[in-house]
């Protein structure tokens, strides 16, 4: 028997809260949408973090989520489409394109990056 945990979620996209009751063996994305609540989502796979959120309380599990560095995991980050609650939680949607930038707009302009032909060496 699955139990139930109250997920509180702020879509600050929106200014607006909800409240749904997750069973914890269902991914936390598809379970608030079947009661209602529209929150953003790409893939729906793990792996494009468009659906990203930062927990602000509660313990949240997410083995599929593979999108998202364990870095950011641990900073308390999740991908609700493939979360399940663990517990009670409190989660408020990213700024857009937040995780994605703190992921990899770490490593734009950095190195050396060679145009056209390779240059004669001599
Ligand atoms: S919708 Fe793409 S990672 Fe969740």
């Amino acid at each position: 028997m699955a139990s139930y945990h109250q997920i509180n979620i702020h879509d600050r996209q929106n200014n607006t809260h909800y409240k749904v009751q997750v069973p914890d063996d269902r991914y936390i994305l598809h379970s608030a949408e079947n009661q209602g609540v529209e929150l953003p989502f790409s893939c729906r796979n793990g792996a494009c973090t468009t659906c990203a959120v930062r927990v602000l309380s509660g313990e949240i599990y997410q083995p599929e989520a593979m999108g998202l560095s364990l870095e950011l995991q641990k900073q308390g980050y999740a991908l609700l489409c493939v979360s399940y609650a663990r517990s009670d939680l409190f989660v408020e949607t990213q700024d857009e394109d937040e995780v994605y930038e703190l992921q990899f707009g770490r490593y734009f302009g950095k190195g050396k990056v060679q145009v056209g032909l390779p240059l004669d060496e001599d």
